[in-house]
């Protein structure tokens, strides 16, 4: 499925995915990262839940949280990043819950690649390169899965099928810089779902393809929730990408949820200013080059947010209450939350068309 604009991605998601999730598979709750050992806070109160077969995306500017957020959920924060507050809890089979922000190291490695499955954007780093790629799936299936080595095999090259390879069984013997970078993506979404995990967490998983390739491990991804019922994490700077693959999306500013609801209603009726102004750059201009169109103004840095609504000094409706104290998330009617003390009187304004709000 390829997107030529927001609309026509929003109606692909209507044609495809109706129904919402099962049971919660992941729920997050007032998380707070910290970095630089502690000086700064780069993510606040972050709470949410991604239910199974469930795509949720994560969308906003670059430096806005969303892999540190991402990567708390993996255990694979950076050094001098920290989970300081908050609750992270995976539900695994048999009604058994792990709260991921208490595991140490030997937890983590169990559960990584098991319960868990990520896929990042550049996947030539998760590879080792002097082994094939085959055996870097099947050796998971042998130590995770007690597969003896030539059902290991066997179930590798299935695997390697089924993400859309071609020649599995050739694929197999081939090192990492034999393959192309959306071969490789492939080969880590096989590894990423060998074990069946529960949550795939993919961190801008198609951002280094060609639009065509992206098109295709988007739709694998979105295959890949359908059969397994997989809970999908979608971390991309990208909207057209969330319109086209995400049942709910989560909008993040300067480190905060400013607002989350189901993906077609967010992309029809958005009711947070910051996300109109996203809508709005991606609907300007040419939509395969649409990075290069921006929001005037930059985010405030971590640790470096002002007391009242971050977005304030970029907001074309900001009022001086705006600016005095936090704004909390507030749930709307529809199964909405938004952070923004205006969203009921702006919300029809800024469903209308990009020519008709206050420039
Ligand atoms: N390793 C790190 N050390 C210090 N600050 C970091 C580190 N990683 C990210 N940050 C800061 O945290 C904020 C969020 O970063 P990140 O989660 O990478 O954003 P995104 O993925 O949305 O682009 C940014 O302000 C960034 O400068
Ligand atoms: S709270 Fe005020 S400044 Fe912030 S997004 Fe809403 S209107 Fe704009
Ligand atoms: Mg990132």
């Amino acid at each position: 499925m390829s997107v030529s604009s927001p609309s026509e991605a929003v109606e692909a998601v209507e044609a495809v995915h109706s129904g919402p999730g099962g049971e919660p598979v992941l729920t997050v709750d007032g998380l707070h990262i910290t970095v630089a050992g502690g000086r700064a806070e780069a993510v606040r109160d972050v709470a949410f839940t991604v239910h199974a077969g469930e795509a949720v995306g994560v969308v906003g500017e670059s430096g806005s949280g969303k892999t540190l957020t991402c990567r708390s959920l993996l255990g694979v924060l950076p050094p001098g990043c920290e989970v300081s507050a908050g609750s992270a809890v995976l539900a695994g089979d048999g009604g058994a819950v792990t709260e991921l922000t208490a595991l140490d190291r030997r937890q983590w490695e169990r559960l990584r690649g098991a319960e868990l499955g990520a896929v990042f954007q550049d996947p030539a780093s998760y590879l080792n390169p002097a082994l094939t790629v085959g055996r870097q799936l099947a050796e998971p299936l042998r130590v995770r899965l007690g597969m003896t080595r030539a059902r290991a095999r066997e179930r590798a090259v299935e695997l390697f099928a089924s993400v859309g390879l071609r020649e599995p069984a050739q694929v197999y013997h081939r090192y990492p810089h034999e393959l192309s970078g959306g071969m490789l993506q492939r080969v880590l979404i096989a590894i990423a779902v060998a074990c069946d995990p529960r949550l795939l967490v993919a961190d801008e998983a198609t951002t280094a393809l060609d639009t065509v390739v992206q098109a295709e491990v988007l739709d694998l991804l979105a295959r890949l929730r359908d059969e397994r019922g997989l809970a999908l994490l979608l971390v991309t700077h990208d909207l057209a990408v969330v319109a086209e693959v995400t049942d709910r999306v989560l909008v993040f500013y300067a480190g905060e949820i400013v607002e989350d609801g189901p993906t077609q209603d967010v992309v029809h009726r958005p009711a947070h200013p910051y996300t109109a102004a996203l809508l709005r750059v991606a609907s300007l201009g040419d939509w395969n080059r649409r990075e290069l169109a921006v929001i005037p103004g930059r985010p405030p840095e971590a640790g470096q947010a002002p007391p009242g609504c971050r977005f304030a000094d970029r907001c074309d409706f900001a009022e001086d209450r705006c600016r005095t104290a936090p704004i909390p998330l507030t749930r709307t009617p529809g199964g909405r939350r938004v952070r923004c003390v205006r969203a009921a009187e702006l919300t029809p304004i800024l469903t209308a068309p990009p020519e008709e709000v206050p420039a």
